[in-house]
């Protein structure tokens, strides 16, 4: 009888770690090794650049100031989600990484070969600077 209490505590510690117990859980998805740490080569006047850039190919569904209320957005499921938030919760390199890869599963597509690197790093500048 013994036995057996120690082989389910054994197993439920098993399981337990397996969840993750301890390591918090992730509020954003995990930026791949190739886009983490990258840092932003252009300097904050990219801004200006970026604006036009994201007027013209994300504003239709992510709104004029990225809160996600774009009229192209508002059918969409998941919706666009609120960009000035985000930029305040995660990095450039996230950002980067995001825009030019896309999100699967949703509406977002990847941006690199229509934008050049140049373009979505002014494009992530931009959205560094809503509020
Ligand atoms: C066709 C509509 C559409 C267009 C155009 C579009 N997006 Fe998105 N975007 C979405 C949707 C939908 C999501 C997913 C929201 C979610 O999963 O919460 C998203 C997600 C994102 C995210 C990250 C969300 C996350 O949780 O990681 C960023 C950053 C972003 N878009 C930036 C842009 C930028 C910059 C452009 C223009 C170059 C753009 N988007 C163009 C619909 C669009």
């Amino acid at each position: 009888m013994k036995n057996i209490l120690l082989v389910i505590l054994f197993f439920s510690v098993l399981v337990l770690t397996a969840c993750g117990g301890g390591a918090a859980p992730a509020a954003v998805d995990t930026i791949p090794p190739e886009f983490a740490g990258k840092t932003n080569p252009l300097g904050a006047d990219a801004a200006e650049a970026g604006a036009v850039i994201f007027k013209n190919n994300c504003a239709a569904c992510h709104g004029e100031q990225g809160h996600g209320d774009g009229p192209a957005g508002l059918a969409l499921d998941p919706k666009p989600k609120d960009l000035p938030s985000l930029a305040a919760t995660v990095g450039e390199d996230y950002l980067f990484w995001r825009v030019s890869v896309g999100k699967l599963g949703t509406s977002m597509v990847g941006w690199k070969g229509i934008l050049t690197d140049d373009q979505i790093w002014q494009v992530v500048t931009f959205i560094g600077t809503l509020k």
